[in-house]
């Protein structure tokens, strides 16, 4: 999906550059030559983001932000502004302006910015409306995504986590069941007590059941001491039954029998112990396949699958991998003291076209590999794993579009060098005024369809 970008500005000359910079880019972008035109055009189309010049006739910059805050409140809005009116700007932070920048503008610098500010949102899309019913839930614990499938995933969390039904997460290896299941704890009365999160693949099955439901001393021969058990320890908290569909049968009527009874039976216990704990379980096997070949038990099935949560694998929601991106990037500077500020173009397009059969946690460690081979600010095509580029896009620009692409980045810094000035511009550039003219137009042909 693209992003709409709205351009405000009182000189046709910034409107027109900066919409051409833009759309390059493959934004959408409206131009409005005020502020009123501005708050007339938002009144019946949502956009990403706001650029606009403070100093206008009419409606100033800053007065647009107030308005536009009230009509969009989650759109950002960067204001520019010249060296006089920086102290302005600056104020104008405070009222919920997300950013500024300085004229003359720098092209690349905007186009951080503006990559930073759309990155950091979801990617849906402001709605004209001033209300969307998912962001202001329960805090959802980092769980990102603005794609209509994250949104939706979203949204279970927040209605079912304060219920206190038992949860099924199914979902590829990957795909932030973990994540969910812990969101949901998150979510709910529960969120004090403790989170117990238990592999049901990791433990050797004649342990099983010791390690859920604890044993007394002496019950086998290497149980020196007595134990609670996990179940035990979970109370009155969440268990998280992590790859439920790894329990050998015969557990599974254990777990069963405690679900129902809410109570745990300690191996060598005569006396069972009363326990109050909500039961996530995951998966990402199929279960209704697994009940039908008499490999899960229909009894337990229905039993965890009171609500199900089916978690989209990333190549179905491949428009929140930028907000993924950024948000490991931001993790990894933490983590290993760096100060990498994004992603370059080529770079981004490659892991969106690559398949991710490894979901949201490949995509974390493909990050990862980056910085740590990345000397750079910007991550670069040259940073990423072979296989990740080699599947995606094969670098395929020709020589043409490389040459476009600098003559473009030229024509751009001459242009903001010269204040918009296009005959001082096509002077330096070495050609005539109407070759620039169409220059800039050719671009504008070529960028996508605008709605108006
Ligand atoms: N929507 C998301 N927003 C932010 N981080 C996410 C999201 N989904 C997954 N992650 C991150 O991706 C990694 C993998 O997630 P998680 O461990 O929850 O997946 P999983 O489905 O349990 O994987 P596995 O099947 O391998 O156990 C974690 O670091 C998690 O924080
Ligand atoms: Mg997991």
């Amino acid at each position: 999906m693209s992003t709409s970008i709205l351009v405000v500005d009182d000189e046709r000359a910034i409107q027109d550059t900066l919409a051409w910079c833009l759309r390059t880019d493959g934004h959408e972008v409206r131009t409005a030559g005020s502020g009123e035109e501005a708050l007339a055009i938002m009144a019946d189309q949502g956009f990403d983001l706001i650029i606009s010049d403070i100093v206008m006739p009419g409606l100033s910059g800053v007065d647009l932000l107030r308005k536009a805050r009230a009509l969009q409140p989650r759109t950002p809005v960067v204001l520019i502004t010249a060296f006089a009116t920086v102290e302005t700007a600056v104020e104008a932070l405070r009222e919920g302006a997300s950013d500024y920048v300085m004229k003359p503008l720098k092209f690349d610098d905007l186009r951080h910015r503006v990559q930073g500010l759309l990155g950091h949102r979801p990617a849906f899309r402001e709605s004209a409306l001033p209300h969307h019913s998912v962001e202001c839930g329960v805090p959802d614990r980092g769980l990102l995504g603005g794609s209509a499938a994250m949104l939706a995933v979203r949204a279970q969390v927040a209605k079912i986590g304060p219920a206190a039904s038992n949860v099924l997460i199914t979902g590829e290896s990957g795909t932030g069941k973990e994540l969910v299941a812990r969101a949901i704890h998150a979510a709910s009365p529960r969120r004090g007590q403790p989170f117990v999160p238990i592999n049901c693949g990791a433990i050797p099955e004649s342990l099983l059941e010791s390690e859920l439901f604890g044993h007394m001393k002496g019950a086998f021969t290497s149980a020196v001491q007595a134990s609670p058990g996990l179940f035990a320890a979970a109370d009155p908290g969440t268990v998280f039954l992590d790859e439920i569909g790894e329990m050998p049968v015969h557990m599974q009527v254990k777990l069963l029998r405690v679900i129902e009874e809410k109570q745990v039976w300690a191996v060598g216990s005569t006396k069972p112990l009363r326990i109050d704990i909500r039961v996530i379980a995951s998966t990402n096997r199929d279960l209704d396949k697994e009940v039908e070949a008499g490999r899960f038990r229909g009894d337990l099935f229905y039993r965890l699958n009171v609500v199900h949560i089916a978690l989209p694998p990333l190549r179905e929601h491949r428009e929140d991998i930028p907000l993924l991106a950024d948000h490991f990037i931001r993790e990894f500077n933490l983590k290993l003291g760096r100060q990498v500020q994004g992603i370059d173009r080529d770079a981004l397009r490659a892991l969106i076209a690559y398949p991710w059969k490894g979901n949201v946690r490949e995509l974390e460690h493909v990050i990862e590999s980056a910085m740590i081979l990345s000397d750079c600010e910007i991550l670069t095509v040259g940073d990423l794993p072979r296989c990740v580029v080699g599947e995606s896009v094969p670098r395929n620009d020709s020589l043409r579009e490389l040459n476009r692409q600098s003559e473009r980045e030229h024509i751009m810094t001459v242009l903001a060098q010269t204040q918009f000035d296009k005959r001082e511009a096509a002077r330096i550039l070495g050609i005539s005024l109407a070759s620039l003219y169409r220059k800039l137009g050719e671009r504008r042909i070529s960028a996508p369809p605008l709605q108006n």
